[in-house]
């Protein structure tokens, strides 16, 4: 049976998103079967690593880092800068703007440079636009002005010359106007020679939404821009909104998935060679998706049931190669 990562091989990586309290026998195997490159769900978010000012806690971080380099694994690193899972110390900081900054640099930096070499991209800022446009409130945007987003690139790459450097944010093939201020936001960072190599398109998609059109036109719309593109977060609802919610995975829309995720997968197959990077699929059994909370509804997103076993959404992945 051919795996995932051998009929990418050559062509771009496929990942999964994994958890270092996943990592055992039968996960394990699926794993290193079927990918070759891994994004951490949470080890490498601000919340898991930075303690306070100075103060840093690398467990989880660097046992998935061992992990990835023992199994030959791409990393991509998520995220620097989120505006959740932000530590509480830092929600409520009380000193000066300055001295907020001052530990924004000295946080994006000090994660930088511990896995300069060992992992290959970062996704720098993530959803810093909102659902509708506009540049979204968060604590950086409060504390450190509105060029906050370009000073973060400039530390990331003061850090690390040769890793590349991702602007990272969901929904925009379906939510035009944020895909606008998103562009608009790429534009001025580049206008401007910050250093950004790429863009992630999250991908939390379903079997109705976006379209295979509006998916392109983004895309599209990133090509014109040089920028390399990772689909960096992908999973397909099959209980989207304005459907009838079904409690199982029925023979229709596990067909529709299956469509979905080939669709996808053949949409970026067609990316000229330099600009594809990865497809990294959020997660890979069902029952540990995200989006079973999130949603707070039954559903079946993912490539892989809750036994490891390949599902007709696989089958599609593998047909869109
Ligand atoms: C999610 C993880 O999957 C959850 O386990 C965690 O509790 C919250 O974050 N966009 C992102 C990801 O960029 O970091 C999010 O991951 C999903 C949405």
């Amino acid at each position: 049976d051919v795996n995932l990562k051998d009929k990418a091989a050559g062509n771009f990586f496929v990942g999964a998103a994994v958890s270092t309290n996943r990592l055992t026998g039968g996960y394990n195997d699926l794993l290193t079967n079927e990918f070759n490159s891994i994004t951490a769900e949470s080890e490498m978010k601000m919340r898991t690593i930075f303690l306070g000012p100075g103060d840093y806690d690398w467990t989880r971080p660097d046992a998935l880092v061992e992990y990835a380099t023992d199994n030959n694994l791409n990393i991509h690193g998520h995220a620097l800068v989120w505006h959740v899972e932000v530590p509480d110390w830092m929600t409520t900081f009380t000193g000066s703007n300055e001295e907020f900054e001052q530990i924004m640099e000295d946080y994006i930096k000090t994660v930088v440079t511990r896995y300069a070499g060992k992992i290959t991209s970062w996704d720098v800022v993530n959803e810093a636009i909102n659902d509708g446009g506009g540049v979204r409130n968060t604590i950086f945007l409060d504390k450190l002005g509105p060029d906050y987003i370009a000073k973060c690139f400039q530390w990331a790459r003061e850090a690390d010359p040769d890793v590349l450097l991702f602007y990272n944010d969901y929904n925009t093939p379906a939510d035009l106007t944020k895909q606008n201020d998103v562009y608009a936001l790429i534009d001025e960072l580049q206008a401007d020679n910050v250093p950004i190599d790429g863009l992630g398109l999250q991908m939390h998609i379903s079997i109705d939404s976006p379209t295979r059109q509006q998916i392109q036109d983004d895309v599209d719309k990133a090509l014109e821009r040089n920028l390399i593109v990772h689909f960096s977060e992908l999973d397909v609802r099959v209980n989207p909104d304005g459907r009838e919610i079904v409690g199982t995975l029925t023979e229709e829309r596990d067909f529709d998935q299956r469509l979905k995720y080939k669709e996808v997968v053949d949409l970026y197959n067609d990316i000229p060679d330099p600009f594809k990077y990865a497809i990294t699929v959020w997660g890979i059994r069902d029952p540990d998706s995200w989006i079973i909370n999130q949603y707070d509804r039954p559903d079946w997103p993912l490539l892989f049931d809750g036994s490891f076993n390949r599902k007709s959404a696989h089958t599609g992945f593998l047909e869109g190669l």
